[in-house]
């Protein structure tokens, strides 16, 4: 087992990572934990894995309620958050209550919000199941759901007390979803960390092949890049980089999300072609060279994701991507490539230069 830690003073946490973990999940839960825990899954990741979760916490003495959501992006929206707030209510769990998410970044981020906002706050911890949580969505607090107008509008920061990712979960996972999460890997290395991005060239067969010594390297490394971005700008107020740099592929990808309609394609998958549309309009403000960009793509080919987004029209993209929460006193801010391996955010991209970068990356 690896144990990386998120350092944000006293609610410096850790995130656990290697095989197995889950089965000691409940022991350690039942350690750490206060004697109500309510678990937050959804129906395809609760038959699998909900009673190794439980059985133990059960054992220790600890009272569990759970909330079994439908799958998928849509069910991140009201409703939902209502069920859990109503379960919590109707089990009468108090203030010590601990809500556990168990499943991927829908449930992660939804069970989050519910424990941010249940009595002004409860405990919270996440236990990720799919690649793109484990890497990414179960670190750094960022909680909440969908609106209609606009992806991840609504929530609130708050940071759980352990990450526990389990990377036997991931025996389970549907290659698709596998490949969504490397979107988010790819990330960390295009963004800070180059000599990840080339390992990541060098390990991309052993990664789709499920490696369990790749997948724990990916894992880990991102976690770390994760947590340090973290723990220098927790709410994304640095005026120039820190958190914002997470963001990369995001303006566009959750335009692409929100403009066909949630749960069409993956995070991962929109986040794969909004990147190559933030890589081709770094090489239109001359920072990334045409090789770069080539060299993102094969990446992004590799991974089996996909590298041209929809074809809404430039201008429903920029409209969508006019709600982006990056967007300060009206100017929109990407996230774009200095070089690979160093992003920045950027506020000056003449608007002709955006559309013609989306009009190149789109069917
Ligand atoms: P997801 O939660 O929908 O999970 C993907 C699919 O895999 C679902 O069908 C789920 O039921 C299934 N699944 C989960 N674990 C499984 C397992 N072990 N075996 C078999 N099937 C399993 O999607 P996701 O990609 O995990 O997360 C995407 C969400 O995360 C988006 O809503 C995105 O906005 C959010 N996100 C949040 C952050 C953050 O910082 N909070 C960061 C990145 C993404
Ligand atoms: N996934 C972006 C962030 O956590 O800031």
């Amino acid at each position: 087992m690896r144990e990386l830690n998120v350092a944000l003073g006293e609610r410096t946490y850790p995130i656990l990572i290697g095989p197995g973990l889950i089965d000691d999940a409940g022991k350690m839960l039942a350690r750490l934990a206060s004697p109500r825990v309510a678990v937050v899954s959804n129906e395809v990741v609760a038959p699998l894995y909900l009673e190794r979760l439980v059985r133990p916490l059960q054992e220790a003495g600890v009272r569990v309620c759970s909330v079994i959501l439908p799958d998928g992006e849509a069910t991140k929206q009201w409703d939902s958050l209502n069920r859990i707030h109503d379960t919590l209510l109707a089990e009468r769990c108090d203030r010590t209550t601990t809500v556990v998410a168990l499943g991927g970044g829908v449930i992660g981020d939804l069970a989050g919000f519910a424990a941010a906002t249940y009595q002004r706050g409860v405990p919270f911890i996440q236990v990720p199941t799919t690649l793109l949580a484990q890497v990414d969505s179960s670190v750094g607090g960022k909680t909440g759901i969908n609106h209609p107008r606009g992806k991840n509008m609504i929530g609130a920061f708050w940071q759980p007390r352990l990450v526990l990712a389990d990377t036997d979960t991931l025996k389970t996972l549907p290659d698709r979803e596998l490949s969504a999460g490397l979107a988010e890997v790819i990330k960390y290395g295009l963004i800070r960390d180059l000599p990840f991005l080339e390992w990541l060239e060098a390990h991309m067969d052993a990664l789709l092949a499920r490696d369990a010594a790749a997948l724990s390297h990916a894992i880990e490394r991102s976690c770390a890049n994760k947590a340090e971005v973290v723990a220098g700008d927790e709410l994304e107020t640095a005026k120039e980089g820190g958190r914002a740099l997470l963001n990369l592929g995001h303006t566009f990808g959750h335009a692409i999300e929100t403009g066909i309609g949630y749960g069409e394609w993956l995070h991962g998958e929109a986040v794969a072609a909004g990147t190559m549309m933030a890589a081709e309009l770094s090489r239109r403000l001359g920072w990334l060279a045409g090789s770069d960009v080539a060299r993102v793509r094969a990446l992004l080919n590799r991974a089996q994701l996909p590298v041209r987004g929809p074809a809404l029209g430039a201008d429903r993209y920029l409209e969508l991507m006019a709600h982006d929460k990056k967007v300060l006193a009206g100017r929109l801010r990407l996230v774009l490539l200095k070089r690979l391996g160093e992003a920045v955010t950027w506020a000056d991209t003449p608007p002709d230069e955006i559309r013609a970068a989306i009009d190149a990356c789109c069917e």
